[in-house]
């Protein structure tokens, strides 16, 4: 580790501190506490999280560096402070914000998460990539949560800060983010390195959905066994528990969250208009190609049934498509091994099946 890297850890550390008394302690951050508190988030999730208040000055944290002899250009580099716009010297970076201190796995403050309170552009303000921070080898709580993931073998995947504090309350304390940022292989990595099984829990937004179709085959190809979590109504994990309670939260999302199968299902079946005819057809060819290369014939058959009552067309009929696809692919080798011919009993050829997310589109 550099003596650079060494100080701009101290400072992240002292920093935080700082934000967190000043919530806690201060008139500045009344507000702050008014505003955590109408967002449900109590004195325990506070210190908990280290959660904080950075005030509505230039100065703030400016003035607490250089009395401690920080040199305030290597601050900025690191992301506390800017350059002021106009002349030399340096401001707050973060102004009038709540303050999410991010760590990383060692629990080391890293970087920051500002948001702002109420309506605004940026609504969070994050530190910019650092030597500290690297985005994409960085997920929110993993410090915390890395107990609960080793000892279940599961994590749970949401997008935000928010979703995974309220999430923490509610029981699920296996919970990191990616932090809005797009999964990469790296954060998919570093699950596989200490769990088997990941539950994408997004928002239930069109947005969320999108994003949970992206990470899920990023997910797969790091060798995790992948579960997602479906929020109806629109909501994210955070307003879920606020509205609908623990409880629901746990045993109705968590708990109910379904295969990829079923969900690239879901989601197909979102983006077609059911009562056309057109919708329907295409929806049901979209809903074969997933269909079709699932091993088992008792799977199929079960996702076939369900197609065949919401298309109006006849089982048989589905069947007979499916298995036409079915031949095609084999044919074409688009239907890889996974490793599972128990159904089969190992007395035909060795079917070959992929995750149906390496079939193309
Ligand atoms: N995000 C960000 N910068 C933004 C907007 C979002 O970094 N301007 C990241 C944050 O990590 C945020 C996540 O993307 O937590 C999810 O975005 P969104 O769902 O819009 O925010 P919420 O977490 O739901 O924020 P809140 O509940 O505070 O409104
Ligand atoms: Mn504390
Ligand atoms: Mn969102
Ligand atoms: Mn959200
Ligand atoms: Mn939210």
């Amino acid at each position: 580790q550099s003596p650079e890297v060494g100080r701009l850890l101290e400072a992240h550390e002292l920093s935080a501190k700082l934000y967190h008394f000043l919530l806690k302690n201060t008139e500045h951050g009344k507000e702050a506490m008014d505003y955590l508190r109408s967002r449900g988030i109590n004195d325990k999730m506070i210190d908990q999280f280290q959660i904080g208040y950075a005030p509505n000055r230039w100065d703030t944290l400016v003035q607490f560096l250089e009395k401690r002899g920080f040199d305030l250009g290597e601050m900025e580099k690191g992301g506390l402070l800017s350059a002021r716009q106009e002349g030399s010297g340096y401001v707050d970076r973060f102004r009038d914000r709540v303050m999410f201190p991010i760590a990383n796995r060692n629990g080391q403050v890293i970087a920051f998460a500002g948001r702002i309170m109420g309506e605004g552009q940026p609504k969070y303000l994050n530190s910019p990539e650092s030597r500290l921070f690297n985005k994409s080898r960085t997920l929110y709580n993993l410090n915390l949560a890395k107990t609960s993931i080793r000892k279940l073998r599961q994590s749970v995947l949401f997008e935000g800060y928010g979703d995974v504090i309220s999430a923490w309350e509610a029981g699920v304390q296996n919970g990191v983010a990616s932090m809005g940022t797009s999964l990469t292989e790296n954060h998919a990595l570093m699950l596989k390195g200490i769990c088997d099984e990941v539950i994408i829990c997004y928002d239930g937004d069109s947005a969320g959905q999108a994003a949970a179709m992206k990470s899920l085959p990023i997910l797969e190809q790091a060798g995790l066994h992948v579960k997602i979590a479906v929020i109806s109504g629109g909501l994210d994990p955070d307003d879920f528990i606020r509205r609908h309670g623990s409880d629901r939260f746990v045993h109705g999302v968590i708990e109910s969250a379904v295969s990829p199968v079923k969900f690239k299902l879901i989601y197909l079946k979102k983006n077609h208009i059911l009562l056309e005819e057109d919708g329907r057809i295409s929806y049901s060819r979209e809903a074969l190609k997933i269909i079709a290369p699932l091993a088992s014939p008792t799977e199929r058959e079960v996702y076939l049934r369900e197609l065949a009552s919401e298309v109006k067309v006849d089982y048989e009929t589905l069947k007979q498509e499916c298995n036409l696809m079915r031949q095609s692919m084999l044919k074409k080798q688009q239907v890889g091994d996974n490793n599972d011919n128990s159904w089969n009993n190992g007395r035909h050829k060795k079917v070959r099946v992929p995750a149906p997310n390496l079939l193309p589109a």
